[in-house]
């Protein structure tokens, strides 16, 4: 039983799951937020509790063993604060689910002599133009690209690469602020909003840059990775659909992706290579990727496992078990990474989004999802009554169903077919 750090955390997915998998394995953590506050209205959010009823408290906070309020947002601050904790308590690793805690915690790792990655790894694979810059000293081939404050200076790269382009902010997530701009109109609007908020959802303050690039045109795959000592074992590849264009919104995945073994090594190649041009050599990644005319090309590294329940089904599929990995990895233990069997050949997850903006009235056919075997799951969050925005980002899912095939690759397949029962009203 190990005595563990948690810094933040996601509210929901894996926010809700970590806690449960700590207690489950007989570990003690101590949870330490800036703002405790933020977790709660958790269930509320994830569309599990009915209006009206008590909010009960998050499980991260929960089953915690102490919670500690400290300025997670200042790392010397924070070191300052946890470094008496750690004298007294002696913990044994420190971890985090949260992207924007991920540098935060290799410097607490690094400042309490505990295990965890090299935080300029950390901050590099984070910064989605320093992770560019990075890959192109390393000579690895790339989109063209230009991390500027500067309208006119984004403007100008645009008209030398060509348009269409992507705009998007170098330290969010979910596909939040990411579009294609194809004239200088577009280009204008979508840099003044990326560039418009000067922090972000968590109260840190943002790079000031917006990050201009060459459009890479062809199908996306994501490539789950575990380091450790420096040493990457590839677990899967998985492929990826978007809708919502010029957004790019996440519609469903499925794992293994239906690749020929080859284009699958090229794949897990390239992000080999990244990781190392980064100086990776701790922790899980999920790493995205495009496989274009001109072979494959990195998207975005994010180094730490696969939200949007990619972990959930590599799991299905191969049994590796992410959260094990994660904690093992805080306390520098070898992850159990290798594939086995389970029965299961194909996982697949699709979202649910409202065809467009407006009020749903209704959402008929989950019951005839439900009852098909190969369903392993069909959330629909409580949004009937509700207004939604049209569709934008990962933040506008309104459900999900996740399909299994046990005989082969037929799992998105099923999941589409799954969403197309889905009658969903909206006026
Ligand atoms: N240079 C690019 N060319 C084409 N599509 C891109 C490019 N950059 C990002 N995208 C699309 O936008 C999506 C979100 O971008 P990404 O960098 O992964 O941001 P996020 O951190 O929000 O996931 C990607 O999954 C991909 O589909
Ligand atoms: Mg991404």
């Amino acid at each position: 039983m190990a005595n563990l750090l948690v810094i933040e955390s996601w509210v929901r997915s894996v926010g809700l799951i970590l806690p449960r998998k700590l207690r489950a394995l007989g570990h003690r953590y101590t949870f330490v937020s800036r703002k405790p506050e933020h977790y709660t209205g958790w269930a509320q959010g994830a569309g599990l509790l009915a209006s009206g009823a008590k909010p009960e408290p998050h499980p991260l906070i929960a089953l915690a063993d102490d919670v500690i309020t400290a300025e997670t947002n200042d790392a010397e601050q924070l070191i300052a604060a946890l470094k008496p904790l750690h004298k007294e308590r002696r913990f044994d690793g420190v971890l985090t689910c949260c992207d924007y805690y991920l540098e935060t915690t290799a410097l607490v790792a690094e400042a309490l002599g505990l295990p965890g990655p090299p935080p300029s790894a950390m901050r590099v694979a984070r910064s989605k133009h320093l992770m560019r810059e990075a890959c192109r000293r390393a000579g690895l081939a790339g989109p063209r690209f230009l991390a500027t404050p500067d309208l006119d200076a984004a403007l100008a790269f645009a008209k030398e690469v060509g348009f269409p382009v992507v705009l998007k902010a170098v330290d969010l997530c979910a596909s939040e602020d990411v579009r294609a701009a194809h004239d200088a109109d577009e280009l204008r609007a979508a840099f003044a909003h990326i560039l418009g908020p000067p922090v972000n959802i968590r109260g840190q303050t943002r790079p000031g840059v917006v990050l201009v690039e060459e459009f890479l045109r062809g199908e996306e795959f994501s490539v789950e990775t575990c380091t450790w000592r420096g040493d990457t074992a590839v677990i899967g590849v998985t492929d990826k659909s978007l809708v919502g264009y010029p957004h790019f919104i996440e519609s469903g995945m499925m794992h293994p992706a239906d690749l020929r073994p080859e284009v699958a090594r090229s794949l897990a190649d390239c992000v080999r290579q990244a990781l190392t041009a980064v100086g990776y050599t701790h922790g899980l990644t999920h790493t995205e990727i495009k496989l274009t005319e001109a072979g494959p090309r990195i998207i975005e590294i994010n180094a730490r496992m696969g939200g949007s329940y990619v972990f959930e089904l590599v799991e299905l599929v191969t049994g590796v078990d992410f959260f094990t990995a994660v904690i093992d990895l805080a306390l520098d233990k070898r992850p159990a990474v290798q594939p086995r069997d389970t029965g299961i050949t194909s996982a697949a997850v699709h979202f649910l989004l409202p065809p467009r903006g407006g009020r749903v009235v209704s959402i008929r056919g989950a019951d005839e999802v439900r009852r098909d075997s190969d369903i392993h799951r069909l959330v629909v969050d409580d949004v009937v009554g509700k207004t939604l925005r049209a569709p934008q980002d990962n933040n506008d899912f309104m459900g999900h169903v996740i399909a299994v095939d046990r005989n082969g690759l037929g799992a998105r397949r099923k999941a589409e077919w799954a969403v197309s029962r889905l009658d969903i009203q909206v006026e």
